[in-house]
């Protein structure tokens, strides 16, 4: 997969991209990253990228030339590339849309800065993802969320991919409590069934605690869930036990 990113502040993603599965994912020539820097294609002396609002207000607002000419670049190789507009009034980024991404074989990320984009730079953009309600000084931020969770579900990235489906929200429940070592610190205990080594009561357990953490922290996911006659019976009898 190849992931382009339009930004005014290519070096912020020096770090995050350098390291762990980021890192080992280029390593392994599943993903590579191209910055570009969208300043590059202005094309006046004083290389502007904003410009004050029509109408006035405060702030300075991107102006679709660099933006527009950047995008033209990054489309040369793969003119079909999905473009994505990050912006905090696109649609919330979730779980089922880095698993979408993930299928693609090229996208193109613009981040945005200032008050926001010219308007008409929307109309370039196949989608506009927002990774939750409150606003960022940047899309840099945003842009590096996204790559992370769409980087992992590539297939070979993570050292097994079970690691993956079982995470929060695969097949709408949250993922279960974990536990290590020790068994007991500072008087609290790792339940009794982890220890006990009988594969099937865990693999049993850790699945009605995901549906009972989902239904008392993210009951909103639970109707997506695909659960069995039992488990709601199961929840039913927990969440009595509960209120
Ligand atoms: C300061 S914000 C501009 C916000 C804009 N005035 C508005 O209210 O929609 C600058 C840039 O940061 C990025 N950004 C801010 N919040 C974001 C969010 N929640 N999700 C994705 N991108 C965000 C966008 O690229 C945006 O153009």
């Amino acid at each position: 997969m190849i992931i382009q990113i339009l930004s005014l502040f290519p070096e912020m993603f020096y770090g995050p991209f350098q390291n762990s599965i980021l890192k080992r994912a280029q390593e392994l020539k599943l993903v590579e990253f191209r910055l570009i820097n969208f300043r590059d294609f202005t094309l006046d002396k004083h290389r502007m990228v904003d410009d004050i609002p029509y109408g006035g207000g405060s702030g300075m607002v991107l102006k679709p030339e660099p933006i527009y000419r950047g995008l033209q670049f990054a489309k040369e190789t793969k003119p079909e590339a999905k473009v994505v507009l990050l912006t905090p009034q696109g649609q919330t980024f979730k779980q089922q849309t880095a698993e979408q991404l993930a299928a693609a074989e090229h996208i193109i990320l613009i981040c945005g800065h200032y008050e926001g984009f010219d308007e008409r730079i929307r109309s370039w953009a196949d989608l506009e993802l927002s990774i939750g309600d409150y606003v960022l000084t940047g899309g840099e931020l945003a842009a590096m969320a996204i790559s992370d969770a769409v980087v992992r579900l590539i297939p070979g990235v993570l050292g097994s991919d079970e690691s993956a489906q079982k995470d929060s929200f695969a097949g709408n429940l949250l993922d279960y409590p974990q536990y290590t070592r020790p068994a007991e610190f500072e008087g609290l205990c790792v339940p009794e069934v982890l220890l006990s080594g009988h594969h099937a009561r865990i693999e049993a357990w850790r699945r009605e605690q995901a549906i009972l953490r989902t239904a008392l922290r993210r009951p909103d996911l639970l109707a997506g869930a695909a659960l069995t006659e039992r488990e709601k019976q199961f929840l039913r009898q927990e969440l009595d036990l509960k209120i």
